[in-house]
């Protein structure tokens, strides 16, 4: 991995403090932890930075969740650096992450470099139009789906140079095209649909055997994969911890 440094001073903004929201959230966050290990918060705060500084963490923000936190900048400044989900230097609006680890590699991940530098131009280079950058990074756990790219929240998968060039195209138009397999196929099932279990009377369902629901009905398309603020999920109906609770 190369050297990750801070953007230079010419790119940095002079200052950089939360909103009020963003402040307010940053305390429930460092709330969280027992006291004394407030520090702990420091991945959280940070991304929440680099969320509200539009895709990167300026030092500023550096020095400023540090402030937050109680801790020297040079801890901060570890942290961000480490991290390569965290971007040191301004992005595109679409910031493509796309995967060069050997599944991908053996994917067609290569093609889909080359588009990237067509397109797009050097790693970390945003466009013109401010539309586009992009990074070469490590799996990203989708594997199965291989070749796949990361576009700011969403995983692209089953990539081709082809529907590679037309997401691009889209994004580029403001469209919201669906996230997950681009090609024909349900999540991570087999392409072509189910190809054990296919007998219907075992479920007693329409669904099994043949044509398999694709992931493009069974989703909906765009859906955002950002669930920062989801709700934790509700315990099921008559949960038993729940009834140990009472
Ligand atoms: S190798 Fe690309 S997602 Fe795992």
């Amino acid at each position: 991995m190369a050297v990750r440094r801070l953007a230079p001073a010419e790119l940095q903004p002079k200052d950089f403090a939360f909103t009020a929201e963003n402040m307010a959230w940053a305390k429930k966050q460092i709330a969280k932890y027992p006291e004394g290990r407030q520090a702990s918060a420091v991945i959280p705060l940070l991304w929440r930075a680099q969320e509200q500084a539009g895709g990167w963490v300026p030092e500023a923000a550096i020095r400023h969740v540090a402030d937050i936190l109680g801790l020297a900048p040079i801890r901060v400044l570890e942290i961000a650096t480490f991290y390569t989900m965290f971007n040191l230097a301004p992005v595109g609006r679409y910031h493509v992450q796309l995967c060069g680890t050997t599944p991908c590699m053996l994917r067609g991940a290569k093609e889909l470099k080359k588009i990237c530098h067509k397109r797009i131009g050097e790693q970390f280079e945003v466009t013109k139009d401010g539309t586009f950058s992009w990074v070469e990074v490590e799996c990203l756990g989708a594997c199965v789906n291989a070749p796949m790219a990361q576009i700011n929240y969403d995983f692209y998968e089953d990539l081709t140079p082809e529907n590679f060039s037309r997401l691009l195209d889209d994004l580029a138009a403001g469209k919201n095209p669906p996230s997950g397999p681009q090609i024909d196929r349900q999540f991570s099932a087999p392409v072509g649909g189910p190809t054990t279990l296919t007998d219907p009377a075992l479920r007693g369902t329409q669904h099994q055997g043949g044509a398999a629901l694709t992931d493009a009905k069974a989703k909906k398309p765009g859906a955002a994969a950002n669930v920062r603020e989801a709700a934790v999920p509700a315990a099921p109906v008559g949960d038993a911890s729940d009834k140990r609770r009472k």
